[in-house]
């Protein structure tokens, strides 16, 4: 079958049999691709704690975009921004490296959110990226991209949602946006008139948006990022509406037809998922190494400084003091995988980040908790202590005085480490008879 379609195709070629575009109006179409992607939050990698939650980061995505434009060398790559977190001291080197990475993808444009100014303007030229911000009045920004790939041009723009600003309530910072939608919607009309391929970026969901601009002059819209999956996209009016995912578990891909004003006759979605049988692209592997020397370093050096301040006794024991009075829970602890938390992390080479460290082992960052595999070797993995809090006193008073979580439900217990990003499957009537003691 193919081989009498393609036979046909190169006889028509042969015969110089007129092409679409001379063929007739209804024929001039024209196809195009757009893969986008929205919140990041600051999500480097996918922590692998489960298969179902084991999705994206950047090598993943950096690779499954070479491979789209293998196949689709014209793809237009967008992004809705929101890319860092703010939320740990150690965020900004990974926002550093986010930046490092993105923009060895070559995007084609980024929305900026308020979240990527999180560590000021200038940090955003740790590494060249096509920021765009339709009201911001600052420098450096443009307000509008114009990217061609074939024969598209695309038109971008980006919303920063004036109320959301976090220098509202600075004195005189309401000049650095600009509440007016009406310059944003002008250059939108003007981009459309032209025959561009207009994308309006926001963090709106559709029905805001909806109110504070004219969709008419707007083919594609971009709405608020769902949490990780990406939500259906639809048509309202001429303009196709999608809502990426967050945390980069995913990327987005719409393929369109185009006709001569530039508005989408037709179009196709599809969610693209990051799951780990895509490979890391090789091209990102020093920085990747670089990220992680880098995380080691900061590592070593909070050991050091904890070492120092280091005093008295520990409030936390360690299981074998437990064991003395408790043999059945120890015994049966043993054979649970709580037992072995920190050789996973070992195994896939992360047992020096503090972003893993948290939750396979005992107390970290807490006073007299877990500091590294040499100096406190007796609070690797998850213990009695991770759940029953420190037990020291406990232990002293031969079981008199309660553990300090006694009083604790057991779902409380479990959710200090089985959330939602880490445990997406957990479910308390189901996990806990397999640790039962
Ligand atoms: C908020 C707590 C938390 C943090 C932080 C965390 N983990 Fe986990 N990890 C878990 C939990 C809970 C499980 C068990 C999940 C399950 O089976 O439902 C787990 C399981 C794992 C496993 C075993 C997976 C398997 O297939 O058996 C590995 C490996 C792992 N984590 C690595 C990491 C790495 C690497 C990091 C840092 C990037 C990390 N974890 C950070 C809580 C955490
Ligand atoms: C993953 C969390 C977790 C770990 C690890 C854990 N426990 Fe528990 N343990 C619990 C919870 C939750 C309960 C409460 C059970 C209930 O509500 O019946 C419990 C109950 C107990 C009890 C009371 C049992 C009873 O029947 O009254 C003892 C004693 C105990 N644990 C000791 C230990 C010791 C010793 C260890 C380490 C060798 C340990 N636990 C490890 C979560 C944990
Ligand atoms: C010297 C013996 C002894 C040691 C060591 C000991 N316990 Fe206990 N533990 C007891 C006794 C006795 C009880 C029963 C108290 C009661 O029922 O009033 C108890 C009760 C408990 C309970 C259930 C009641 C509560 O307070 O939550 C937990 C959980 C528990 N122990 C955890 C631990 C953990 C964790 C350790 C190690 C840090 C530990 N125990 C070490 C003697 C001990
Ligand atoms: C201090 C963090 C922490 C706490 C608290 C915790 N867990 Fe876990 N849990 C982990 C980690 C980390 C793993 C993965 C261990 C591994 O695979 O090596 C895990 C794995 C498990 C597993 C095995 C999952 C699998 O797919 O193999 C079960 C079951 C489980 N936990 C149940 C519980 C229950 C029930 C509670 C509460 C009573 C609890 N956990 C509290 C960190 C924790």
């Amino acid at each position: 079958m193919y081989k009498i379609v393609l036979s046909i195709v190169a006889i028509l070629l042969i015969t110089g049999f007129a092409s679409p575009r001379e063929a007739g109006a209804e024929n001039t179409a024209i196809s195009t691709r757009v893969v986008y992607s929205g919140n990041l939050d600051g999500e480097l990698e996918p922590c692998g704690c489960s298969e179902a939650g084991d999705l994206g980061g950047i090598l993943r995505r950096a690779s499954k975009i070479a491979e789209l434009r293998k196949e689709w060398p014209q793809l237009f790559l967008i992004s809705s921004g929101g890319l860092l977190a703010n939320a740990s001291p150690r965020d900004r080197l990974k926002s550093e490296y986010i930046l490092k990475g993105l923009s060895a993808m070559r995007y084609d444009a980024v929305g900026l959110q308020w979240r990527d100014l999180s560590y000021g303007t200038a940090f955003l030229d740790v590494a060249p990226l096509p920021w765009t911000a339709s009201n911001w009045n600052g420098d450096g920004v443009p307000r509008q991209r114009d990217i061609r790939h074939g024969e598209v041009e695309m038109a971008f723009f980006a919303w920063l949602t004036p109320e959301d600003s976090p220098f509202r309530k600075m004195k005189g910072s309401h000049q650095m946006v600009i509440d007016d939608p009406k310059p944003l919607q002008r250059a939108l009309t003007e981009a459309d008139r032209k025959g561009k391929l207009t994308v309006l970026s926001t963090t709106l969901p559709l029905e805001q948006a909806k109110a504070l601009f004219d969709l008419k002059a707007v083919d594609i819209l971009i709405t608020k990022s769902a949490y990780e999956e990406y939500g259906k996209p639809r048509q309202e009016g001429k303009t196709v509406v999608l809502q990426p995912g967050s945390r980069g578990m995913r990327l987005g891909m719409l393929d369109l037809e185009i006709d001569e004003r530039g508005d989408i006759g037709s179009w196709k979605h599809r969610v693209i998922p990051l799951p780990n049988s895509v490979p890391d692209a090789p091209f990102l592997k020093e920085w990747y190494e670089e990220y992680n020397a880098k995380v080691k370093a900061a590592y070593l050096a909070s050991v050091e400084e904890k070492k120092r301040r280091q005093s008295g006794q520990s409030p936390y024991t360690g299981a074998d003091a437990c064991r003395d009075c408790h043999q059945a829970a120890y015994d049966k602890w043993l054979e649970t995988p709580h037992s072995r938390a920190f050789a996973r992390l070992e195994e896939v080479g992360k047992s020096f980040d503090p972003d893993c460290i948290a939750c396979h082992t005992v107390g970290f960052e807490r006073p007299g908790g877990y500091i590294d595999s040499r100096l406190t070797m007796h609070l690797m993995d998850v213990q009695c202590e991770s759940c029953h809090g420190p037990g020291r006193k406990h232990m002293e008073a031969k079981g008199k005085e309660p553990t300090p979580h006694a009083h604790w439900p057991r779902e409380k217990i479990c959710r200090q480490c089985h959330t939602q990003p880490h445990s997406p499957q957990f479910d308390l009537n189901s996990y806990w008879p397999r640790i039962a003691h």
